[in-house]
Order: structure tokens, then sequence, then C-alpha cells
């Protein structure tokens, strides 16, 4: 799946225009357990102290809050989002913070509103998969990096790794009557397979792909329900008209479904993600 059928594109928008306030009241939590792939991302980009970060499809903030303490007070970090309610909610989470060095902004990744060559590096963490056309907002990334600036990708391996996360999106969904189209999961994953980032970089007019997998597999203790975010911030549509009685017969399929995962007293899982980078060359071709 190369690109989103404008139906899906659209459901997609309005997801994530409703999802907003949830993601925003999960962010620092969900922040900190995923602080490894974070710090990863920034460094595929090589942000250093001092560098102008800009960060596509922020939503409620990630990799752009963590990117703050790397690129220290004579940086500065700007978070975008496509989602006026998104940019809303990680507004005040930056507020809330207090980080001086962050700002954030509405821009749609396919038409950035930044002149050329107005960042050191460019990061996308989970969203790129979103883009209308992916290798559009690549090359648009390409055009607001300066010369030999990189730009890093994550996106999710296969679903069959990732029981962390769409084990629990494939139950809830189930369980909430099927809100996400499957569209919705084979988006999730469209980059999921090696080489189909790092071609489409190279097509961007990007050099020097680079690719790495990571790979993580926690262990996490019975009765922490995990996938009390997921619930909230991916079946939003369903999960706000639920009495609070549904609600815990939503957590009670969740958990079920973790069954299978389960060895003595923790669940034992996975997660899959891929970070591909690429950097603007030194020279355009005009200039040569
Ligand atoms: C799965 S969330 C990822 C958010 C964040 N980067 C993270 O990892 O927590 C995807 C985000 O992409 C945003 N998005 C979708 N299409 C976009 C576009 N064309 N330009 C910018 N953001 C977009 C959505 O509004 C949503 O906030």
């Amino acid at each position: 799946m190369q690109n989103w059928s404008e139906d899906s594109l659209n459901l997609s928008r309005a997801h994530y225009d409703e999802a907003a306030s949830y993601w925003g009241k999960w962010a620092d939590q969900l922040a900190e357990q995923q602080i490894k792939v974070n710090l990863g991302l920034l460094a595929a980009a090589a942000v250093k102290p001092g560098a102008r970060l800009l960060d596509l499809a922020s939503g409620a903030g990630e990799p752009a809050v963590t990117a703050s303490a790397m690129v220290g007070a004579e940086g500065l970090v700007t978070a975008t989002d496509i989602s006026v309610p998104m940019v809303q909610a990680l507004a005040q989470r930056l507020a809330r913070l207090g980080l001086s060095n962050v700002t954030c902004r509405q821009a749609d990744m396919e038409a950035l509103p930044f002149a050329d060559g107005s960042f050191d590096a460019v990061t996308c963490r989970y969203g790129l998969m979103y883009a209308r056309d992916a290798v559009r907002a690549l090359s648009e990334a390409a055009r607001v990096v300066r010369p030999a600036g990189r730009i890093a990708v994550m996106v999710w391996g296969p679903e069959a790794n990732n029981s962390v996360v769409f084990h629990g999106m494939r139950a809830a969904n189930t369980f909430l009557g099927g809100p996400m189209p499957e569209e919705g999961f084979l988006a999730a994953t469209r980059f999921a397979e090696p080489g189909v980032l790092a071609a489409m970089m190279t097509s961007a007019g990007l050099v020097d792909a680079r690719e790495q997998e990571l790979i993580v597999e926690p262990r996490i203790k019975v009765g922490i329900p995990f996938w009390a975010p997921l619930l909230e911030m991916n079946a939003t549509e369903v999960w706000t008209g639920l009495t609070p009685d549904e609600q815990k017969k939503a957590h009670q399929a969740v958990a079920q479904a973790y069954e299978p995962f389960r060895d003595g007293d923790h669940y034992m899982l996975k997660s899959h993600m891929r970070i591909v980078s690429a950097k603007r060359p030194e020279t355009t071709a005009s200039q040569a």
C-alpha cells in the first residue's frame, strides 16, 4: 500500500483531531517508556547541541520534547502537525513542561511553510505513513534541511512483531465493533519491510541512506493495564461514548486477548521499529 485512499485519509485526519486530548494526556508517560527509541531516532538524525531541528507529524510532541535537552539552550526544536487540536495539545504540554527551546505550529508535511535550508536536521516518528504522498513529504523535508543535514524517520516493523501495540489495537477494535478500517492497520505498517523507505528517500533526492532495526522485548507485569493508552488514543470515537461499565468490559476483553503472551506473572511482548535516515547532498545538481 503506497498511498492512502481519499476516504481513509479523511478518516485518519478526523481521528487525530478527535483523539488529540488523549494524546496529550498520555504523552509524558509514553515518552518515558519510549526514551530508547526516541534517542535512537535523534541520533540517526545527528542532532547535536545548538541544532535547529524540525519534527514532522509530532502529535503530542515526540520526539520533539525529548530533543529539547539534546539541542540545549542554543538550539531550537520546531514541532509540527497537520491537526490543529493536536498542536493545541502539544502547546499545552510545552507550557506545562516549561520548555523554552521547543516551539510548535500547524503544518502539513507535504507542503512545509519554511524556507529552503532552515533546519540542521528533520525527524518524523510514526508519522510518514499518514502522508498522502510520502515521497512528496520527504522531498519537502529535503528542501527545508540544510545541505548535508540529515532526515531520520521511524516507522513500525511488521505487525506480527509488534504485540505491544497492534495486538491490543486489534483486540480493542474487534470488541468495539471495528471503528478502525483494515486500511488503517495496513497503513500503519506500510513501510515495515527493509529497503522501502530508503528507496523513497533516494527518490526524494536524498543520499547516504542508512537503515537500522530496533527490537525491544518488554516483560510487563500482569496487572498493569499497559493497553489503556491504546483504548483511549486509538479507539477514541467509540471510547468516549461508552459507559464506565462498558469501558471496564473493553479493558477485560483486551486483557483476555493478551493471555497467550503470558508467562507466569509477566506478559512477554515485542516491539519492532525501523529507523531510516538519509542526508541532503552537500551541493544540489544546479550548484555543481
Ligand atoms: C501516530 S501519530 C504520531 C505522533 C508522534 N510523532 C508520536 O510518535 O507520538 C501520527 C500524527 O501524524 C499527523 N499527520 C497526519 N498527516 C499529516 C501530515 N500530512 N502532515 C503533518 N502531520 C500529519 C497526525 O495528525 C498525527 O498527530
